[in-house]
């Protein structure tokens, strides 16, 4: 076999099981003695917090703790923290909450280690050398970010939501326990599972890169891979299986731990091989409907997919086949699709840019951002221009998936 290639970046340490919150202290003091923990407020007054930080106390690790991280991270909130625990010296970050949470403690460990505005490392591969260790304690099943060398930031100066990727914000250290995710209301499970979900399958159909030895030197986001596609497959796999009811019944521990594994393995997969077309478009989107990244990237999904069949079809019948779908590689590639619309449809994502609120003035300027986020594009399996972006915007838009049957002969 001479294209099997694979890679994977990931945390020295990676705990999944109910109850394992309570190693949080434990793993800190290998790391360090003061720590700083990175939340919101939700999460700052919830006993189970209280709980993770009186178990930094029993292992003698001192910590400051910062309690206003803001949904979709804002960068100013990330430099209100960097100012105001500076003189703290923490050596280890801790991570505790959804993906905001996370993402904050991965760039306030970026700023106290090389102090540069955050803004110089905005893209891929600009980060010089390692951060402080981040230990990340995720509380949705959905983002990943436990595991993935990328922190997502709300930036109004550049009208869009930014990415800074380096393998240096990998987590040192991943504690997943599923019980924190009991207390996610169903729209935040839907969500976030959709967000999962999406990731492994964008993760699996990535573009096969040219191999080359410089190809995971180079970038950060490598494309499809063998290591990353067993990761996609079996966060697929539980997704199907979970999804739907650990958002009808949000105390099936068993149905949450299933989704958490599968947040983790799709976090696992994507972190490596990178998104694809549905997070390109989901940027300006979010930015134009302030509605959830889940939201906006599980809606697309659909869309996308379609776009991508014909380059993708041996890669849906795989998918497919992990589900329990039946038929030959063309059929299984469009049973695919429906039954990815129907999952989503099932945990209440809406069906269309219309519904989410996208004014349809708005159509063109979305393709044109999306085209601009150059790392997703070209990670894309089907070559993407304008005119591509333009028809998956307007089938989303319209809910007509069928009309995407177009695009395909024009390319
Ligand atoms: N770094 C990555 O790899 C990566 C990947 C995907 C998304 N993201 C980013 O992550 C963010 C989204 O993260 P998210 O979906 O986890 O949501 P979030 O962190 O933005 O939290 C959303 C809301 O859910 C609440 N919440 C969190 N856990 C809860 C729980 N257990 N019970 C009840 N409420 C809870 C929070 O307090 C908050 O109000 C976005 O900024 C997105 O861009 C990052
Ligand atoms: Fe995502």
């Amino acid at each position: 076999m001479t294209d099997l290639f694979g890679a994977l970046r990931l945390p020295t340490s990676i705990v999944l099981g109910s109850g394992q919150r309570a190693a949080v202290g434990a793993y800190a003091a290998r790391l360090g003695t003061r720590a700083l923990i990175c939340t919101d407020k939700r999460m700052g007054s919830d006993r189970e917090f209280l709980n993770i930080v009186a178990g930094l106390d029993a292992h003698s690790v001192r910590y400051a703790i910062y309690d206003a991280t803001g949904a979709d991270l804002p960068i100013e909130g990330i430099s209100e923290c960097v100012d105001a625990h500076r003189a703290f010296a923490p050596d280890v970050v801790i991570g505790i909450g959804g993906g905001s949470c996370m993402d904050m403690a991965k760039c306030v460990s970026l700023q106290l280690a090389h102090g540069a505005s955050l803004r110089s490392y905005y893209g891929e591969g600009k980060i010089p050398s390692p951060v402080l260790p981040v230990i990340a304690v995720p509380t949705t099943a959905g983002t990943g970010s436990e595991v993935t060398p990328v922190a997502v930031i709300a930036d109004n100066e550049r009208g869009t939501k930014v990415g800074i990727s380096s393998p240096y914000l990998v987590p040192a250290v991943a504690i997943c326990d599923p019980e924190l995710t009991l207390s996610c209301p169903p729209s935040l499970t839907a969500c976030s599972g959709a967000d999962a979900l999406t990731h492994a399958i964008e993760a699996f159909s990535a573009k096969h890169r040219d191999v080359t030895t410089d190809l995971t030197l180079a970038n950060v986001f490598v494309g499809k891979n063998a290591l990353s596609d067993s990761f996609a497959l079996l966060a697929i796999q539980h997704l199907f299986e979970c999804l739907p009811t650990a958002v009808r019944d949000g105390t099936n521990l068993q149905a949450r731990e299933r989704l958490m594994l599968a947040s983790l393995a799709a976090g696992c997969a994507f972190g490596t091989a990178g998104t694809a077309a549905a997070h390109a478009i989901q940027y300006p989107v979010g930015n134009d409907t302030h509605t959830p990244h889940g939201v906006g990237v599980a809606l697309l999904l659909p869309y996308v997919m379609e776009f991508n069949r014909p380059t993708c079809v041996k890669d849906y019948a795989a998918i497919a086949r992990v589900i329990g779908l039946t038929g030959d590689d063309e059929t299984l590639s469009r049973k695919l699709i429906d039954a990815v619309a129907a999952l989503l449809a099932s945990i209440g994502i809406p069906r269309t840019l219309k519904e989410l609120g996208l004014p349809e003035a708005r159509q063109a300027s979305v393709a044109n951002a999306a085209l601009s986020a150059t790392r997703l594009v070209v990670n894309n399996p089907r070559a993407l221009d304008l005119g591509a972006m333009q028809a998956i915007t307007k089938a989303a838009f319209t809910g007509e998936r069928a009309s995407l049957a177009a695009a395909e002969k024009c390319s």
